[in-house]
């Protein structure tokens, strides 16, 4: 059984043999800057760990999981600028450094590249890999979609919320694990309980980025705190702050999701976060987390592998839980 280390060696490795220094640069460049910024590579080590579960050698499924997280990458590009989003893994974001058009291009050819990794999938499980990798891609282009459509209404129930982050986080996460399960030759029914943690753990990743969001620190998290709030996008946090905001409380917040003046942009997270600390929507965020969180512990638990080899699993899950990047 290998360490979360030694497979996080493995992806490391194999994504810097990758050779991006290519024609034309102004293509390829922003895919080496992006690539070699590192990011936590959870979803691979996923894709690696849930092999590893069912088989000592995680070779056969290293290309996919290089497909599965260069994919992640390219959304990111994508996702950047419909967030208006300046910095990303404590870097300028590629539309920054660049522009719109470069972001845009260059993650395309990355979704292209994901795709040609994904297609060195070994032939037995290349059909099944690329049918739920393909269905997965459109759940995320789905979920972007309604988040970004989210930011326009202040009628956004909660459970609209979780159905939009499975499917822009989560599903990502479930296929990771499915597919190394699968090509670990797993059984169907551990390859969907493997799935369902994904989801699980995926609601609860997203619930806590939400959260570092606001609550994090712009250092180790890499992003610019506020930025949910500016694009007034309907976080589990904010959803509940416009439940609950009654009266004064109420018109100061509509009011400040009516606020677009880049002058005031410091004034309104200020004014946001406190109003979600009055109104305690925090600790509702974090009940929910840990809702999903133990939701996916019971998934990993009735998988028909000893338990000891469930530990790497589990402990990323864990950690993941407790992060602040
Ligand atoms: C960021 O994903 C996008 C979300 C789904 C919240 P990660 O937090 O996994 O980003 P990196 O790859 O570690 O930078
Ligand atoms: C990202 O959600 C989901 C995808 C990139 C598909 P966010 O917009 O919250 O991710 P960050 O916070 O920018 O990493
Ligand atoms: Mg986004
Ligand atoms: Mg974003
Ligand atoms: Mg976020």
């Amino acid at each position: 059984m290998k360490a979360f280390e030694d497979i996080q060696n493995i992806i490391t490795t194999e994504l810097e043999t990758i050779n991006w220094n290519k024609d034309p640069r102004g293509l390829y460049e922003p895919i080496g800057y992006v690539l070699s910024m590192g990011g936590k590579r959870i979803r691979p080590a996923l894709t690696l760990l849930a092999c590893n579960l069912f088989s000592d050698n995680v070779q056969p499924a290293v290309n996919s999981a290089l497909g599965i997280e260069i994919f992640h990458n390219f959304t990111l590009l994508h996702d950047d600028i419909m967030d208006r989003a300046d910095v990303r893994r404590g870097r300028p974001t590629v539309h920054k450094k660049w522009d719109d058009n470069t972001a845009i291009l260059s993650g395309d050819v990355m979704q292209i590249a994901s795709y040609q990794f994904i297609a060195q999938t070994p032939s037995e499980y290349l059909k099944q890999v690329l049918d739920l990798f393909s269905k997965t891609a459109a759940e995320i282009c789905e979920g972007q979609q309604y988040d970004v459509d989210f930011e326009n209404r202040d009628d956004v129930k909660a459970e609209e919320y979780l159905e939009m982050i499975r499917l822009k986080t989560a599903v990502l996460l479930g296929c990771a694990l499915k597919t190394g399960a699968w090509i670990g030759g797993a059984g169907e029914e551990d390859a969907q309980l493997l799935y369902d943690f994904g989801i699980n753990i995926g609601l609860a990743f997203q619930l806590k980025d939400d959260l570092l969001d606001v609550y994090g620190d712009e250092a180790t998290f890499g992003k610019k705190i506020g930025g949910d709030i500016l694009c007034n996008k309907k976080t589990y946090l904010l959803i509940h702050a416009l439940e609950l905001a009654k009266g004064e409380d109420g018109a100061e917040l509509e009011n400040w999701l009516n606020a677009f003046d880049d002058n005031l942009s410091n004034q309104k997270i200020l004014a946001v976060t406190s109003l979600f600390n009055r109104l305690g929507v925090k600790s509702i965020c974090e009940d929910k987390m840990q809702f999903f969180y133990t939701k996916a512990i019971a998934n990993l638990e009735k998988v028909s592998v000893l338990e000891n080899k469930k530990q790497e699993l589990r402990k990323l899950a864990e950690k993941l839980m407790f992060r602040n990047d």
